[in-house]
């Protein structure tokens, strides 16, 4: 089989790049290790920046967010009972949009769809071969046959744990990571969420996130220590704990319920440099992964993607290199800050086992600062609502 870009991974980024370029007459071919039912499970991350939000719009698959998504203007950060909000829109002039990754990943199958891409679904024993001839191949085996994609380029959007880093050589690429000490419990479940606006709350127990879905559908977090399996917390517990973690007034209006999902995630900050490697290109958890504190992840693969999609555009439609030799560089430019933002977020609103006293302090004076200063409310909303591409 033949095509002229084979997309390794079928998860927001690689079938976001599928549907940017097939709009262009590029044609694709999406390989994804798992089942549709199952990518589609995964509950996961809920924040749209402004920037993600238009480029939906622009790959034709805005339509249901603009119609089911809620635009939030502000949002909320606590350390106990001092809270602070932030007005993004008043610093920003921009909002970001409430519409789950779980959502955005259906309109772009129902897209792809439409499209007629070939999608092979439930791939094993991925191989990426030939990157530094003209033509690279990608094989893998399906329903029980090997198959061989040949192809002009190779975009590995195989998530974290996919072959297509992997397939870099290990002298070539460089990793920085930090592993946080805690993961975050999430639980989904069918209430009206605590609050209009999501409420980052740090506490002496810990760290809360109070999100949502929609109107009657609700997403929490809380941070658990790495030990902690999903059995350990019964809903009671998930609701106590929660409830002593939020401030007091938002926590006096909490709605409890079955959960209907839950999950633990552990914290990481990783980058893979460089992106590019001969014909291959990586983009979104494939290449980094961010703590869930600042809701960047969807978000970043997102701006790879845009880059990217240009990059492949500009040399499959009209033979210019130039974009596809500073993609590595351009992205990372924007990865890099979000990295920053994530981990400051994390850093200011998490209680680290251990500490001492000095480091609460330290949070509690940084949200005064917040609480007294726009200059610090606005650097803060500049980042959460998403930095240019
Ligand atoms: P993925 O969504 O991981 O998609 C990669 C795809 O590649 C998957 O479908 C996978 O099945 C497939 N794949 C893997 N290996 C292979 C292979 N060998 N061959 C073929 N296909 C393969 N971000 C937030 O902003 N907020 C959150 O609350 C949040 N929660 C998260 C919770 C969890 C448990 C995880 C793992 C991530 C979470 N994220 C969150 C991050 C966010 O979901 C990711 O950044 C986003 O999914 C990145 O999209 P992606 O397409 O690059 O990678
Ligand atoms: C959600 C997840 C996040 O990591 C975040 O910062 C905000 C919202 C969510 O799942 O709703």
């Amino acid at each position: 089989m033949k095509t002229q870009v084979a997309i390794i991974g079928g998860g927001p980024s690689g079938l976001l790049l599928s549907q940017l370029l097939n709009r262009q007459g590029i044609e694709t071919v999406v390989i994804e290790r798992a089942s549709r039912t199952h990518v589609l499970s995964r509950i996961r991350a809920g924040i749209v920046e402004w920037g993600a939000v238009e480029l939906l719009r622009a790959a034709g698959v805005g339509a249901r967010m603009d119609a089911e998504g809620i635009p939030h203007d502000g949002c909320v950060l606590s350390d106990n009972d001092l809270q602070v909000r932030i007005d993004f829109e008043a610093l920003t002039g921009r909002a970001v949009m409430v519409y789950g990754q779980t959502e955005i990943t259906a309109d772009l199958y129902a897209a792809q769809d439409a499209m007629g891409t070939p999608m092979f679904h439930g791939a094993s024993d991925v191989v990426i071969d030939d990157l530094g001839s003209a033509l690279s191949t990608v094989s893998f085996t399906h329903a029980g046959l090997r198959k061989t994609v040949t192809c002009s380029f190779v975009a590995g959007c195989d998530g974290f744990h996919g072959v297509s880093r992997r397939t870099i050589p290990q002298e070539k690429r460089r990793e920085f990571e930090r592993v946080y000490p805690f993961g975050w419990l999430g639980v989904l479940s069918h209430t009206p969420p605590v609050h209009d606006e999501l409420v980052y709350a740090n506490s002496d127990r810990g760290f809360a996130l109070a999100s949502m879905r929609h109107a009657s559908l609700s997403r929490y977090y809380l941070q658990v220590p790495l030990t902690d399996n999903v059995e350990d917390w019964s809903d009671a517990a998930f609701w106590g704990e929660l409830k002593q973690r939020l401030p007091s007034d938002i926590a006096a209006r909490l709605v409890t319920g079955p959960s209907i999902e839950k999950s633990i995630a552990p914290l990481r900050s990783f980058v893979s440099e460089p992106l590019r490697w001969g014909n291959l290109f990586l983009a979104g958890d494939a290449a980094h992964i961010v703590p869930p504190t600042g809701a960047k992840g969807l978000n970043l693969a997102a701006s790879d993607i845009h880059y990217l999609s240009q990059a492949l555009i500009d040399k499959l439609k009209s033979d210019t290199s130039a974009g596809i030799g500073a993609y590595s560089e351009r992205a990372l430019k924007r990865i890099w800050k979000a990295m920053r933002f994530s981990w400051q977020m994390t850093m200011l609103l998490h209680r680290f086992d251990g500490e001492d006293a000095f480091s609460a302090q330290m949070r509690r004076a940084s949200l005064m600062h917040l609480s007294d200063s726009e200059t610090a409310r606005r650097e803060l909303a500049e980042n959460y609502v998403g930095l240019p591409y």
